[in-house]
């Protein structure tokens, strides 16, 4: 009642001005995970101490083993370069770490990043980088890092976004990041033919964040595809420990092309048909170079018998 009574006024205010309404949401979103608010706070950034250990842990895993699911199918070599988009309190990413050979976490808040490297640090020796995010130009985080990493996670990130737009531009940070053959996780929260599902902003971005940006099956298959991406593999997680309705794709893009290896009984036929007709052509030079001598041999005996 409570979520329903919040969507409806939710609704009136987005209908009495709807780009005010976005940018209000937008401008709160920005500062909401820009610095630490308290316990929630930790919570929502998935801090190790916001949600308990057992949770903790089993983020990173569950994630891990999805991810090696995809990578087994795509016949992906191990990653070098992962970078996670949101990396909050590092669940992820000392799950992925250990894995790479360099990690790069990004995030909006400085705290989040400390967090993560502190985790990271604890737990394996890859080295950790950092980026910070501002929401009004997100691109400037991957400045020096197009076409270098192997793997690009997205994970309990998109439902908090703001819309679309923001989602888009998560999508193409992917697309310029990631290098030939390299793959996206991405994660979403997806919504169904029954309208309760359905994300929407609240009347304060803090009051729904969670399920603030959802997208059918399809729809957010279209639009990784529209941003330069390739879906190719989808793995659904109906419910979990934390939430329900949460689809996880592996979105690709092209391995640069190989120069096909050559073919060799080809090479043998073609290498064959060129010694003969080498030999052929050499042979007749000689021949002809002997009918010469022999001809100027005789000519010069005339010019001496005369
Ligand atoms: C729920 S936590 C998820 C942390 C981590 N990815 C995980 O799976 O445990 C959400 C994180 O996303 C970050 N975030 C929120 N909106 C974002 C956006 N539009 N782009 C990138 N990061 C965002 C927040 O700062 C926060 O650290």
């Amino acid at each position: 009642m409570a979520v329903r009574g919040e969507r409806i006024l939710a609704a009136a205010l987005a209908a009495a001005g709807r780009r005010r309404f976005r940018n209000r949401i937008a401008g709160q979103a920005a500062r909401y995970w820009s610095a630490p608010t308290g316990s929630a706070w930790e919570a929502n950034s998935h801090w190790r101490n916001g949600i308990g250990d057992q949770a903790w842990l089993e983020v990173g895993d569950d994630h891990w083993k999805i991810y090696e699911t995809f990578a087994r199918a795509l016949n992906s070599p191990s990653p070098n370069t992962v970078m996670e988009w949101g990396a909050g309190g590092g669940a992820n990413a000392v799950a992925f770490a250990p894995h790479a050979q360099r990690f790069i976490a990004a995030d909006i808040s400085q705290e989040n990043l400390d967090e993560c490297v502190r985790q990271v640090r604890a737990t394996c020796t890859t080295p950790v980088e950092t980026r910070r995010i501002d929401l009004a130009c997100p691109e400037q985080a991957t400045v020096g890092l197009a076409g270098s990493c192997d793997v690009f996670l997205c994970l309990y990130v998109i439902e908090l976004t703001t819309g679309a737009n923001a989602v888009r531009a998560i999508l193409k940070i992917a697309r310029t990041v990631l290098a030939p053959g390299g793959t996206a996780l991405v994660q979403i929260k997806y919504h169904t033919s029954d309208r309760r599902t359905r994300g929407f902003a609240g009347t304060a971005y803090d009051r729904n964040l969670a399920s603030t940006t959802t997208f059918t099956i399809e729809e957010f298959w279209n639009l990784a595809a529209e941003c330069g991406l390739t879906p190719r593999l989808i793995t659904l997680v109906p419910e979990n420990r934390l939430d329900s309705r949460y689809a996880y794709y592996a979105l690709t893009i092209p391995a640069a092309v190989q120069p096909a290896p050559p073919d060799e009984r080809l090479l043998d036929v073609k290498y064959t048909e060129f010694a003969a007709t080498f030999n052929a052509d050499v042979a007749d030079a000689e021949r002809r170079a002997a009918r010469g001598n022999y001809i100027s041999r005789r000519e010069g005996e005339t010019t001496v018998d005369d």
